[in-house]
């Protein structure tokens, strides 16, 4: 972007790919950190003269308009934090769209609808991304790409549209793969990545990248379950992957052969039914050593004697990357797992970055203070995918 910006910008519609998919409660934005993260390259392009065009997805609407998926408090937001009108379109590329980029003005901003309720953005059919892509690309003079949180996404607006004008990369995405660099090219060592979330599927790919890269690999969440099932505990209730016990034993057993160590729970908070986590009501947790988990009781969070074995095993890292919750951390009952790791990542002298959308709005909603973290990722599934070394579309396509 700084090349755009070194030269003539004003007067130049600019379309501006982000990544506004953010949690909401209702119309209530319960987290706005990937608005403010996309704030440097719009303040920029808008200071600069030029007339920006941001668009973005927003949940996974089923390729037509719905309301609940509608991106207005997200443009809402995003114009607070400007201190400035952002003009809202309706719709993606029809008559609403046309008419409110004709009518910015230089230095103005407007949000498009969410991308998604057109088919053709997340279709698997070239022809059909095609076609949305050109419509798309008749809004705009120029594209920058900084929605780093969809860059593994194959989609018209990420992938397609870069290809039909001159594109550059945004100050987020810069960043973010900047931090990413440090983690896969000659990374400081000792190299400790904990890792949850509740399934072991999403986490596949990039334990089995990390059994070649990391020190540590600290586990936790509800893919803990399956990796102590896999170990021959029994688990109770607690979430199990049955399909992806040979693949988590496969592991257990290369990172003993290999030296890694992987690190499982050795207890566990548990509960007799899935918490509520609207009336966060006390529930009759308990902590249960990890080979003891009651039949009728599930695990929910990690227990005391892991929050401190993975303080400890965190504390003389020089590199930290902490992807996906260690528990249910929306319910207090089972937040501590969660919130010891984010501490013991600010305890630590270590480079940290924090991955994923979850784990980001985590750090935030448990009232950590997120500048005190090394990074902190926007792109869950594309930091994850980015150190598994995937090619990730939306970033092929700025590089070409
Ligand atoms: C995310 O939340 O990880 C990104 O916004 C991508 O969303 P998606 O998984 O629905 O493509």
């Amino acid at each position: 972007i700084d090349e755009l910006l070194a030269g003539p910008v004003a007067g130049k519609r600019v379309f501006v790919r982000a990544d506004l998919n953010v949690p909401l409660s209702g119309t209530t934005i319960t987290d706005d950190g990937r608005i403010r993260a996309v704030l440097p390259t719009v303040k920029a392009l808008a200071d600069a003269g030029a007339r920006v065009v941001v668009a973005s997805h927003l949940g996974r609407p089923k390729g037509a308009p719905d309301p609940v998926f509608s991106l207005a408090p997200a443009a809402a937001r995003l114009g607070e934090l400007l201190g400035a009108d952002v003009a809202f379109a309706t719709d993606t590329v029809g008559e609403s769209a046309e008419a409110t980029v004709t009518g910015l003005a230089d230095g103005q901003v407007a949000v498009l609808e969410n991308l998604r309720f057109n088919a053709g953005e997340t279709s698997k059919d070239d022809a059909e991304r095609a076609a949305f892509a050109d419509r798309l690309a008749g809004l705009a003079d120029v594209y920058v790409g900084d929605g780093f949180g969809a860059v593994h996404r194959k989609h018209a607006s990420v992938f397609d549209l870069p290809a039909r004008l001159p594109h550059y990369a945004g100050h987020l995405i810069a960043t973010e793969v900047g931090v990413l660099k440090k983690l896969t090219e000659d990374v400081k060592r000792p190299y400790v990545v904990a890792l949850g979330g509740a399934k072991v599927s999403d986490k596949l790919a990039v334990i089995d990248q990390l059994l070649g890269k990391a020190d540590r690999i600290l586990i936790g969440g509800g893919m803990a379950y399956t990796f102590l099932k896999a170990q021959g505990y029994e688990i109770g209730s607690s979430l199990l992957q049955e399909d992806q016990l040979p693949a988590v034993a496969e592991y257990l057993e290369r990172a003993e052969k290999t030296g890694v160590e992987l690190v499982l729970p050795v207890d566990a908070v548990v509960s007799s039914a899935f918490p509520d986590l609207k009336a966060k009501a006390p529930t009759d947790s308990t902590s249960v050593a990890a080979d003891a988990i009651p039949a009728d009781q599930m695990g929910l969070d990690i227990g005391p004697e892991t929050r401190k074995l993975y303080a400890s095993k965190i504390a003389d890292a020089a590199t930290v990357f902490w992807n996906g919750p260690m528990g249910v951390f929306e319910h207090p009952d089972f937040a501590e797992g969660t919130k010891a790791v984010a501490q013991a990542l600010l305890d630590s002298e270590a480079f940290t970055v924090v991955g994923g959308g979850d784990s980001a709005a985590a750090v935030r909603i448990l009232g950590f203070d997120e500048n005190a973290f090394g990074h902190i990722s926007t792109g869950g599934g594309a930091s994850l995918e980015y150190l598994e070394g995937k090619t990730l579309p939306g970033l092929a396509a700025l590089e070409d």
